[in-house]
């Protein structure tokens, strides 16, 4: 048996990044099997110095510099599965592959989007031949998503609650799946339910040197904490300067 200290993450954050990625993490799950309930979940994005993720009309901004799309790259290509909501389909239409020049073999995580009503265009990027798709949609769209994947044999839909997309029965699919971990890249009503549904194991926040005031989405909106006491704690991990910005890591804290 072997001990491996955590490494300080101030002091050698690429070393940390790998005992992160290598550190099995326990998560409640079936004690026959020992399979895992969910996948690990990392969220991650990029704001602004103002707290803002795009510009206030939600059109997408590049705020990360290159140095920080070359960690992102490599962060998709450790994970599983890389998800998003509709919105950021809608606004961005990103196409959520790894991209081959920042990594040397790249992979084809899964890709994962938030469709409760089955808004997804067949014209969107994602759909394309690149890499597999699931559309999450809530019970009663499937039909319409459907169309969207119709003679796409790379794209699944499938229903996970009532009313909006359920992110407990979603995870719990995935790791049925065999999907071990989740990059959760926004917008900022996912990143918001995925904290509040207690579902984040680590979020890094990549804070570009740039100010676009107005009232844009912030990395988490949705409906927000109703009362102090239902403000999310969180544990800074490390702090990490890099070109263009500096990048945060953070885990969630125990309530007090
Ligand atoms: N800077 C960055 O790192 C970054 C990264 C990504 C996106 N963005 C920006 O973020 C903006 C979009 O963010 P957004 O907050 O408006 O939307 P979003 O998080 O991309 O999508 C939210 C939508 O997803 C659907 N959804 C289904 N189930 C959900 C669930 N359980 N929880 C939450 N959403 C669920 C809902 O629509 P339905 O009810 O119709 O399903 C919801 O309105 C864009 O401006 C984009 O440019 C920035």
């Amino acid at each position: 048996m072997y001990m491996i200290s955590n490494p300080l993450p101030e002091a050698c954050p690429h070393l940390y990044d790998n005992f992160l990625r290598a550190m099995p993490l326990v998560i409640p799950g079936d004690v026959r099997t020992g399979a895992p309930s969910r996948p690990k979940v990392f969220v991650n994005c990029a704001m602004t110095a103002d707290g803002k993720i795009a510009l206030p009309d939600g059109t997408r901004l590049t705020i990360s510099s290159e140095e920080d799309f070359g960690r992102v790259h490599r962060l998709r290509n450790s994970c599983d599965a890389i998800l998003v909501g509709i919105n950021t389909i809608l606004k961005d239409d990103p196409s959520l592959l790894v991209k081959a020049r920042f990594v040397n073999d790249p992979r084809r995580p899964l890709r994962v989007v938030l469709d409760s009503k089955g808004r997804i265009p067949a014209s969107a990027t994602v759909l394309d031949t690149r890499a597999h798709t699931l559309i999450a949609v809530a019970k009663g769209s499937e039909g319409k998503a459907l169309q969207k994947a119709k003679g796409r044999p790379n794209v699944h839909v499938r229903a996970f609650g009532k009313g909006r997309v359920d992110l407990r029965q979603l995870m719990k699919a995935l790791a049925t799946m065999g999907v071990r971990s989740v990059l959760v890249e926004g917008g900022g009503e996912t990143i918001w339910s995925f904290l509040g549904a207690g579902l984040v194991d680590e979020m890094t926040i990549f804070v570009g040197n740039m100010v676009v005031g107005g009232r844009g989405p912030t990395p988490a909106s949705g409906d927000g904490a109703r009362r102090p006491k239902d403000a999310i704690p969180l544990e800074l991990v490390s702090v990490q300067r890099m070109p263009g910005g500096v990048l945060l890591r953070y885990r969630p804290a125990q309530k007090k």
